[in-house]
């Protein structure tokens, strides 16, 4: 049988797994690739470090060149995460001839033309399944199997610590930093988790999946953002009266040629499949013109879900190694207009606001909903602390920048202590 030499970039939540997966499932792989592949060298920072898994010493090094100058290692998985070094580390083993598989979104999302341009120059594959929804085949699954489709839109829950902080959250009423230690501790998170709370990670994920979906690369900086660190228990107790849960989406659209691609938080109806995707899991809705509606489900982050990934694009090399086709397309029938700017976009709104319990407040906000053509479908008060209340109102589907214009409004008025929260509420019909 023949040997296959690769080398891992990192060694922490997801090369752990690479290599776990590698050794537990020796003779599966084997037998699937037909090859005996064996990591040879691991770069890592801190040699000295204690490792979840027990990795011979001679493998460790801290130095680059000891991977990019070793002709028998024929592929590269770097799993170090970051921009700067780990795309100079991949342009370098392409230059020298070396495949590369990576689970990094944020550098894809940011440099992937100039690493796509250099894997074709160099005739190496370059494949990158984990790096959105962990061990969900979903850019294999829009590359290869949907591949006959036109897509027309893609609604996921593609971060793995939010949605685990908001199951917590909603499910068992704990807070949000419990939550978020509790995702760190199980290695679900980024290495600075504002990336993760803040909606980042789901946008560099999202412009990925647009770029296989639609053929646009689009600069994550143009995507509309929102996090979660803004979602209150008291938001939470609110979505269970309505019937709703809460979730981050990512969300992109085709609409006739204008591109509609957003990041926040959205109320759901507690009975659509997305709303009971719950912990660390990820799932994506897909509509294409052929196939209709599908849903792709499983875990998004971790060390085996993701080196389950890793290890696929792996093994996918190992049996094309001398046959380099691209797992990666360029943009495809061109007949996208713009990306729809966020005012231009529908939604129904849940609005709560901190006022004065004063007479004639809540007549005064309504007015003004009104006034820019925001129709409402309830209006609750509860609370009192000292002489405030919270207003909560929803409304029906109405322009974003119909809701702007009158929170804009809203805010200057006196008896308004702050708008504490705007969520999108999303039937899903
Ligand atoms: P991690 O636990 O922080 O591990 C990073 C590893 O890279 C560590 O072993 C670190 O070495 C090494 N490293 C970092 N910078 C280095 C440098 N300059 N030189 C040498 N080694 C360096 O990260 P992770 O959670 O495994 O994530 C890795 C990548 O996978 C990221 O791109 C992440 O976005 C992506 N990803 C993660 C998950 C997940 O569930 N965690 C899922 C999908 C994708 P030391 O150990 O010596 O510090
Ligand atoms: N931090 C990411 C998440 C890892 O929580 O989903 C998987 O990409």
């Amino acid at each position: 049988m023949d040997k296959i030499n690769i080398a891992l970039l990192g060694l922490g939540n997801v090369g752990g797994g690479v290599f776990e997966i590698l050794k537990t499932n020796i003779e599966e792989i084997q037998e699937r690739s037909g090859c005996d592949i064996q990591i040879s060298k691991i770069l890592v920072r801190n040699p000295n470090k204690k490792r979840c898994v027990d990795v011979p010493e001679e493998l460790i090094t801290t130095n680059p060149d000891d991977i990019f100058n070793d002709e028998s290692i024929k592929i590269v998985v770097e799993v170090m995460g970051g921009i700067d070094p780990a795309k100079e580390y991949m342009i370098k083993a392409m230059k020298k001839k070396k495949h590369v598989v990576t689970a990094n979104k944020l550098v894809i999302a940011t440099t992937g033309a100039e690493l796509i341009r250099t894997a074709k120059e160099e005739g190496v594959r370059f494949c990158y399944e984990a790096s959105v929804a962990g061990g969900i085949p979903i850019i294999n699954g829009i590359n290869e199997s949907l591949t006959a489709n036109k897509i027309e839109e893609i609604i996921g829950i593609i971060n793995g610590t939010t949605n685990y902080i908001l199951t917590k959250m909603y499910l068992d009423n704990m807070d949000f930093g419990t939550a978020l230690k509790e995702a760190q501790d199980k290695g679900y998170a980024e290495a600075d988790p504002t990336s993760d709370v803040e909606g980042f990670d789901a946008v560099y994920k999202l412009s990925i999946l647009t770029y296989l979906a639609f053929g646009k690369l689009v600069n994550p900086d143009l995507v509309y953002r929102e996090g979660i660190s803004k979602i209150d228990a008291m938001d939470i107790e609110y979505a269970k009266e309505f019937g709703y849960v809460i979730k981050l989406l990512a969300i992109v659209k085709d609409d006739n040629g204008v591109l509609e691609l957003r990041v926040h938080p959205t109320m759901i109806p507690e009975r659509h499949p997305l709303a009971n995707v719950n912990d660390s899991f990820n799932a994506i809705l897909i509509k294409g013109n052929a196939v209709g509606e599908l849903m792709m489900y499983g875990r998004g982050a971790g060390d085996l879900p993701t080196g389950s990934a890793v290890v696929a694009d792996v093994i996918s090399i190992v049996r094309n190694v001398n046959d380099p086709i691209f797992k990666l397309s360029e943009s495809k029938s061109g007949n996208l207009k713009r990306i729809r700017k966020m005012e231009e976009t529908t939604s129904e709104y849940y609005i709560r606001i901190t006022v004065k319990d004063e007479p004639g407040v809540l007549g005064r906000i309504s007015s003004i909903l009104g006034a820019h053509n925001v129709s409402l479908l309830s209006v609750i008060q509860k609370g009192k602390r000292q002489e405030y209340v919270t207003l909560v109102f929803v409304t029906h589907k109405t322009l974003e920048g119909n809701i702007n214009k009158s929170i804009e409004e809203i805010n200057s008025l006196s008896f308004v202590d702050k708008v504490e929260n705007i969520i999108r509420v999303e039937k899903m019909e």
